[in-house]
C-alpha cells in the first residue's frame, strides 16, 4: 500500500484552467485521482484536461466561484452521485496596489475572489462528508507568503490571505468530528501566468532581487503540487490546522 497514493480518490481543484492549479492537477492525475477541475474558461480547462492522465476519470465545470447559485444547482446532482475526499482551493487572483489607492471596490474585489469563493465552493464541496464517514476529507486554501510576511503593495492582497490562515485554524477544529482535515499551503514566488503579469516580472534587475530573497531561488509549480498531493493522500491523515510553508526559503531569514 502505497500512503501517499490518490487511487480512488475524488479530488476537486478550482483554478484548474491556469498556473499552480493547472500543474496540480496534471500531478494529481499521475497519482491515479479522479479530478473535477474548476475554472471560468473552458478553452483553458481542456487544455489542462488535455495535459492529465487518465482523461476519462476526469470532469470539467466551467462556472464563476462568485457565482453562489450555479454553483450549488452544480454540486447539488455530483454530491448526491459522488462522494468527495477532497478540494484544492487555488482559485484567486493577486494585487500590487499602494495603500493610497486602496479603494472599497479594490478591497472588494480581492476579499470575494480570494476569500469568498473559496469559501463557497468548499462549503458545497464537503457536504458529501456524512457524519458516519470512514474516510477522510481533506481542505487545502492556498494562502502565500504574503500571509506571513509583508512587502510594499501587498496590503490587501496581504490581508486576504492572513484572513484565511486564521479561519484555517478554527475550521481545522470545528470540522475535525467529521473526519474533515483543513490546512493551508503558504507558498513563495513561483512562475505562473498569476506572477509573470506582474510589473516587476519584466524588469531582469527586480526578478534578480526576488531570487536572491529566496535561498533556494524562485520555485516551481510542481513544487505546489506534490504538496498537495501529501496533504490530499492517506500519508497526511494526522495533519490539520497546519500551514505549510513553501518558499525556498524566504521567510527562514
Ligand atoms: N504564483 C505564485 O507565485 C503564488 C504565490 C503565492 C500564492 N499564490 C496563490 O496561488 C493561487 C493560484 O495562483 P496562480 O499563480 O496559479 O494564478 P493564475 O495562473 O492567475 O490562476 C488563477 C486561477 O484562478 C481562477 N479564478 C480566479 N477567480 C475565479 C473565479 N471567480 N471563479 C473561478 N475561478 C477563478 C482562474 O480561472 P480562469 O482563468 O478560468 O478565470 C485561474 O484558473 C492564487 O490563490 C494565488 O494567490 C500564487
Amino acid at each position: 500500500m502505497n500512503p501517499f497514493s490518490l487511487v480512488n480518490k475524488n479530488i476537486i481543484i478550482t483554478g484548474a484552467s491556469s498556473g499552480l492549479g493547472r500543474n496540480c492537477a496534471v500531478e494529481c492525475s499521475k497519482q491515479g485521482a479522479n479530478l473535477f477541475l474548476i475554472g471560468r474558461n473552458m478553452s483553458a480547462l481542456v487544455q489542462t484536461l488535455n495535459e492529465c492522465l487518465n482523461q476519462e476519470n476526469h470532469q470539467l465545470i466551467c462556472c464563476d466561484l462568485l457565482d453562489t447559485e450555479k454553483l450549488k444547482q452544480i454540486f447539488l446532482p455530483l454530491n448526491e452521485k459522488f462522494h468527495f475526499h477532497g478540494l484544492v482551493n487555488f482559485a484567486g487572483i493577486s494585487l500590487t496596489l499602494p495603500f493610497r489607492n486602496t479603494s472599497d471596490s479594490k478591497l472588494n474585489e480581492l476579499f470575494q475572489a480570494n476569500i469568498y469563493s473559496a469559501v463557497n465552493v468548499s462549503k458545497l464541496a464537503i457536504k458529501s462528508q456524512k457524519d458516519s464517514s470512514s474516510t477522510q476529507f481533506s481542505l487545502i486554501f492556498i494562502g502565500s507568503i504574503m500571509g506571513l510576511v509583508g512587502e510594499s503593495g501587498k496590503f490587501v492582497y496581504s490581508m486576504t490571505k492572513g484572513a484565511l490562515l486564521a479561519g484555517v485554524k478554527s475550521l481545522a477544529v470545528e470540522l475535525a468530528p467529521k473526519q474533515i482535515r483543513v490546512n493551508m499551503i503558504s507558498p513563495g514566488w513561483v512562475q505562473t501566468p498569476m506572477t509573470e503579469n506582474q510589473y516587476y516580472a519584466k524588469n531582469q534587475e527586480a526578478m534578480d532581487e526576488l531570487n536572491k530573497k529566496h535561498p533556494l531561488g524562485v520555485g516551481k509549480p510542481e513544487d505546489i503540487s506534490w504538496a498537495c498531493i501529501y496533504l490530499l493522500s492517506d500519508a497526511a491523515r494526522w495533519v490539520t490546522g497546519t500551514n505549510l510553508i513553501l518558499d525556498g526559503g524566504y521567510t527562514a531569514k
